[in-house]
């Protein structure tokens, strides 16, 4: 377990990267003409957006592609004269050889104030000769409209399941993992469209054993497996308060989860119980909402939780 296999198994190029189809598009538009305007990548975590940077530099500048790339992350360089010191010496250097832009990718920019953002605009302007940025951030409601305006934005999507599916089996394979079906829909259900998160949760689970399962997949992601949280709603429904308090229990203590993501857990998959109605999801909803809220508010969990598990018997039961 010496490399981590998100990195190795990281795409090279941007045409082997998966899904994101309308961004992988015009990205190889890019890599044809060999040249591009400042980028920003928007989208949620594990979705591609480090790796489509590293990708297309290496598309247009080929395997030298390092010595014509400054990575900088904004959250370690609170103070804008860093980047900008940083910025200015790496521009004073010539671009490789046949190339006539160098590329400052800054990772992770919705970390920078409104006022660092705004003096990264002059920068973004002062060097545009000789450089282009592109700027990776989770949202982009939080980087200035200057900015903004300044680059080609591109928009990264939570992977679709079958898309993770796809890369997990094919790490897995040239891993020598033995990664049963059952299996693999179990990470792409627990990665939520985050493909770090599935390779990840494929490779501790495989740490532990090189066959893996389906049931080794919950117990080392700290998720629990959808017929566990059917059989807490199906408790309130059928046995009353103790006996689902009991399962909860179980299920808190076998998975090693912590009371917001039991509920958040609990959450996903009540759209998918059939021996509810509709009124009674909305109202075990709200039931939910109310107890992760009081919990992240600093609430006991033993106390919010049993109150929470409590309120739902009473709306289920009969
Ligand atoms: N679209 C994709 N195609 C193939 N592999 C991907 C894709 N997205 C993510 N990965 C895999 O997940 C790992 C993490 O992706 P990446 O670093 O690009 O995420 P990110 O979008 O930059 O996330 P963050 O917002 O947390 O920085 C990569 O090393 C790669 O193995
Ligand atoms: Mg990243």
């Amino acid at each position: 377990m010496s490399e981590l296999w998100v990195e190795r198994h990281r795409p090279r190029s941007v045409s082997e990267m998966k899904g994101q189809k309308a961004v992988v598009d015009r990205l190889k538009a890019y890599s044809k003409s060999r040249t591009f305007p400042h980028l920003m990548f928007a989208g949620p975590p594990g979705t591609g957006k480090t790796t489509a940077a590293l990708a297309l530099t290496r598309d247009v500048f080929g395997e030298g592609f390092r010595s014509n790339l400054l990575e900088m992350n904004a959250s370690d360089e609170r103070k804008l004269e860093s980047i900008r010191t940083k910025v200015k010496q790496f521009a004073r250097t010539a671009p490789m050889p046949g190339t006539t832009f160098k590329v400052i990718f800054l990772d992770e920019a919705d970390a920078l104030t409104p006022d660092a953002q705004g003096a990264l605009r002059r920068i973004m302007e002062q060097f545009s000769e000789t450089c282009r940025f592109i700027l990776s951030c989770n949202y982009s409601s939080k980087i200035v409209e200057a900015i903004q305006s300044r680059c080609a934005v591109f928009r990264f999507r939570p992977l679709d399941t079958e898309k993770v599916l796809e890369k997990v089996v094919e790490v897995a394979s040239s891993e020598g993992v033995e990664l049963e079906q059952e299996a693999a829909q179990a990470i792409a259900k627990v990665s939520l469209g985050d493909l770090r998160k599935a390779i990840t949760s494929l490779q501790v689970a495989a740490s532990l054993d090189s066959h893996v399962t389906r049931e080794l997949v919950y117990e080392t992601t700290a998720t629990a497996p959808p017929e566990e949280l059917h059989g807490f709603f199906l408790a309130c429904k059928e046995d009353g308060f103790q006996p689902a308090r009991r399962r909860m229990r179980g299920i808190l203590d076998r998975f090693g989860l912590a009371g917001t993501d039991l509920v958040n857990q609990l959450h996903r998959e009540l759209g998918g119980v059939t021996f509810l109605d509709e009124m009674q999801k909305l109202a075990a909803t709200e039931a939910m909402a109310e107890c992760d809220f009081r919990m992240v508010e600093g609430g006991g969990e033993a106390l919010q939780l049993d109150a929470m598990a409590a309120r739902i018997c009473g709306l289920l039961g009969n």
